[in-house]
């Protein structure tokens, strides 16, 4: 959802810039510049395209300078070309600026700005800033105050980078419901979106809050409230480091992303004590909502699910968007639970500052993101940085919190199930690492069906979720129409699709009558399919029943069987994401970078 950066330093400013903005194309990929300042003079560089693209064009990296800024676009108010590209300048070319958010209140700005003779070029909301900055300066303010002064005028989300010729020693920053964070190195300082922007540089970070002023130096960085005070701020380390924000020899983020998948559920159980402190204090809760978007919503689903089956604690799952529909039952009693990889999700953002009255848990996975600070309590999912724009291992790590978090919810009341949670959860790495070196069936499978127009995921009970999350993965890397059902569902209407082009996924775990979680899914499932394939459906059958019913499927992935249904969530979506990578890749698309989306919605 664009992605900003600014950097003053020692180093070869292009360069860094360029390097630095590179590692946020997760964040949008429709357009790209930079603006340097150099001899008193902006040095502006912007185009369409993909960052490579564009750099083969006008060389970004090679404008000069002491400091700049730049930007990837992830194009919100005005189509992806190089006018609406940023940075955006004011009338004279004196000040550049760089934005990430929405400008709510941009058409009254434009307006009265027009009326005063401003005079704009691009259909951008954020083109406004540049000329409210100099409309302030002409005022009378330094590029500090005019800073403050503008940003007392703009309503909406806002991260915001600007230079001026005037002022050739810093940049300048500052933030509103979007994330922006400092890095402070020896060779230089800089802000960004994100962190992967300058890992090359520091692990040392200031996060600042909203409606901070930010005074970028080459050697010191300067916080400031909007009066003008200045504020002492924490600098903490980022356990990341640069390798982790590299391909590492894979083909794509993503491919590493889904492999690193069993580290990184023995990294998030070592949240552990954490959960179990937190639960600790939840003793009085009796109501749970979940709220989330995509891939987290879909993991919130499946705590549900295990809540509901656990506890005896009621527990619903909210999409953040509709969450102000559901705000009324809200009490202390309750616990809300807001589930984000970035931390930064509009609509979650929006809905956690909605929920005060209710306890609040987020579990997130970036560090001093805008959600975590909002919610009373926090877990970090640990899975380290995500680049792919489709999220893997951050869903699986979002899945490992989550059953803990029953786990030690249900520990007085289930002491069975946390028995039997615990030995379970902690041998999940080796079956991901089974099915990993088992990824030539799904490639197989993947090219087989890569021209398949139309797919269904189908599951019951704990696996249900996953259902709906292989088809999220399907659609959005492959561009193929997929959606998730309860196997049960299907009869209730949507079988009148099926017919012999339509590719079905079955997801039916081994029951497991030792298990606690014996709910008896696999037979009524098995039922289900039954009756796709008597349509003419083409079934794909994943699962782990060691006696299944194989004789009527047209293709077999099958795993250990001591993958029961109470842990099938965190292991069946592993094939399902593997599925969607290859085919993605036998129809010759970008996995990491699917078209009109980007990694994180800051945008409600
Ligand atoms: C996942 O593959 C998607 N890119 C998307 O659905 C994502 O899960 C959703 O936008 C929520 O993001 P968050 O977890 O950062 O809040």
């Amino acid at each position: 959802m664009c992605g900003i950066v600014g950097y003053v330093g020692i180093g070869k400013v292009g360069s860094v810039l360029f390097d630095s903005v590179k590692k946020l194309e997760y964040r949008g990929y429709d357009s790209v510049g930079i603006a340097t300042l150099s001899e008193g003079k902006i040095e502006l560089r912007k185009d369409n395209g993909k960052i490579d693209d564009v750099d083969k064009k006008i060389h970004l990296g090679d404008v000069k300078g002491n400091l700049g800024i730049a930007h990837v676009r992830w194009a919100t108010h005005g189509r992806p070309n190089k006018i609406n590209s940023h940075p955006h300048t004011n009338n004279d070319d004196t000040i550049a600026i760089v934005h990430n958010g929405i400008i709510e209140n941009y058409e009254e700005l434009k307006t009265n700005l027009i009326s005063k003779g401003y005079i704009f070029k691009s259909e951008t909301d954020s083109e406004v800033i540049a000329h409210l900055l100099e409309k302030f300066i002409n005022d009378g303010f330094d590029f500090q105050d005019s800073m403050i002064e503008m940003v007392k005028s703009l309503d909406g989300s806002y991260a915001i980078g600007a230079i001026y010729n005037n002022n050739p020693d810093e940049v300048l920053a500052i933030k509103n419901e979007s994330p922006l964070v400092v890095g402070l190195s020896e060779d230089g300082n800089f802000i960004a979106s994100d962190v992967p922007a300058f890992l090359k540089h520091t692990k040392k970070v200031i996060f600042p809050q909203d409606k901070e002023l930010i005074i970028l130096k080459k050697d010191k960085v300067i916080v400031k409230d909007l009066n003008g005070k200045i504020l002492d701020k924490n600098i903490q380390t980022i356990e990341w480091n640069e390798k982790m924000a590299q391909k590492e020899g894979y083909n794509h983020f993503m491919l590493k992303e889904i492999n690193q998948q069993p580290n990184v559920v023995v990294n998030t159980l070592k949240a552990k004590k954490d959960i179990e402190n937190i639960v600790s204090n939840l003793n009085d809760i009796n109501k749970i909502y979940f709220v989330a978007c995509g891939t987290s919503y879909h993991a919130a689903l499946t705590g549900k699910y295990l809540l509901e089956v656990f506890t005896n604690i009621k527990t619903d799952v909210i999409y953040s968007s509709e969450f102000k529909y559901f705000t009324n039952t809200l009490d202390e009693n309750t616990l809300t639970i807001f589930v984000s990889q970035s931390g930064e999700t509009a609509d979650t953002l929006s809905a956690i500052k909605m929920s005060k009255v209710s306890r609040t848990l987020a579990i997130v996975n970036i560090l001093g993101s805008s959600i975590t600070r909002e919610a009373d309590n926090v877990i970090y999912t640990k899975a380290g940085p995500e680049i792919g724009v489709a999220a893997t291992k951050t869903y699986l790590s979002q899945l490992v919190s989550i059953y803990l978090l029953v786990t030690y919810l249900s520990k007085n009341k289930n002491n069975k199930f946390y028995h039997e949670m615990i030995s379970q959860i902690e041998k999940v790495p080796r079956y991901i690492n089974d099915l990993l070196s088992d990824e030539d069936k799904i490639k197989e499978i993947a090219h087989k069906y890569k021209d398949t127009k139309e797919f269904f995921f189908l599951g019951r009970g704990f696996i249900y979720p996953t259902a709906l999350e292989g088809a999220l993965k399907l659609k959005e890397i492959t561009y193929i129409h997929a959606e998730g059902y309860p196997s049960g569902e299907l009869k209730h209407g949507p079988l009148a699709l099926i017919d012999e082009n339509v590719a079905v996924v079955v997801l039916a775990p081994n029951e497991n009558s030792k298990s606690i979680s014996n709910l008896d899914s696999y037979k009524d499932t098995i039922n289900n399919m039954e009756e796709v394939k008597s349509r003419a459906a083409k079934i794909i059958l994943l699962t782990s029943h060691e006696n299944g019913k194989y004789n009527n499927v047209d293709d077999l992935f099958t795993m250990d069987n001591q993958v029961d249904e109470l842990i099938s969530p965190i292991v069946y979506v592993v094939p399902l994401q593997l599925l969607s990578y290859y085919i993605s890749i036998y129809k010759g698309l970008d996995p990491d970078k699917p078209r009109n989306l980007a990694k994180c919605v800051t945008v409600k």
